[in-house]
């Protein structure tokens, strides 16, 4: 049965894109059925308005406390029924309670090898920190930021010439554009599941995190 897809995003839209394109050639058995966005001005958010799908623009600005909008944002996003809450560039922390309504069924993307570099500007970070490899982690989402159960990741090595922007670069279009839709197609297929923080891949405990290898072997 096609998966509900609900995307909450923020920004550029690029992972959003590729999660549209999966769906609409069969790689994802899939359909985005809300689009969820905090910043009005948001790339993403036109995208999706022209691309047809249900958008829900929430600005967080307009709500008093924080929880007032993660209530709002819940609702919002049960509204559209989903089988899975996808947060693709979505950057507003989501408290306890958000993240105990969709737990197990919440999917975050975030640009690092994690439990390297958790939070932001995560590609200066890895620079900063001379690290020789970089890339980015799909993981279920839990009330700790960035801290939850990690599905995929995709590493590439950091060459001595990169800045900032060319490796966010490359991370995004070698790795995040990939290893996504992927993860996404695994979920809305009942290949991956989250149960008590340790992530099952065809019911099989994942020791470790899968890596560019599982894409490459057509998992
Ligand atoms: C990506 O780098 C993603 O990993 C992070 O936010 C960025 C969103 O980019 N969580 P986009 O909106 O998908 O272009």
């Amino acid at each position: 049965m096609t998966a509900r897809l609900c995307v909450l995003v923020s920004g550029r839209g690029r992972n959003l894109r590729a999660l549209h394109a999966a769906c609409a050639d069969g790689r994802i058995d899939g359909c985005i059925t809300r689009v969820v966005c905090n910043q009005p001005q948001a790339a993403a958010l036109e995208f999706a308005e022209q691309a047809g799908i249900a958008c829900r623009p929430l600005d967080h600005r307009g709500f008093a406390t924080r929880a007032d909008f993660d209530a709002a944002l819940a609702d919002a996003v049960a509204e559209s029924q989903p089988d899975w809450v996808i947060l693709a560039g979505f950057m507003r922390v989501l408290g306890a309670p958000f993240v105990q309504r969709f737990g197990g069924r919440m999917l975050n993307i975030h640009p690092s090898l994690l439990p390297r570099h958790r939070g932001l500007h995560t590609h200066r970070s890895a620079l900063e920190a001379g690290d020789a490899e970089h890339g980015a982690s799909v993981h279920f989402v839990t009330d700790e930021l960035d801290g939850g159960p990690v599905v995929i990741q995709g590493a590439c090595r950091v060459h001595p010439e990169d800045d900032e922007a060319g490796l966010a670069e490359r991370v995004m279009s070698d790795i995040e554009l990939r290893i996504y839709p992927q993860a996404v197609a695994w979920a809305c297929a009942g290949r991956v599941q989250c149960r008590q923080s340790t992530v099952y891949f065809d019911g099989a405990p994942l020791r470790a995190p899968l890596d560019m290898t599982a894409l490459e072997e057509g998992f």
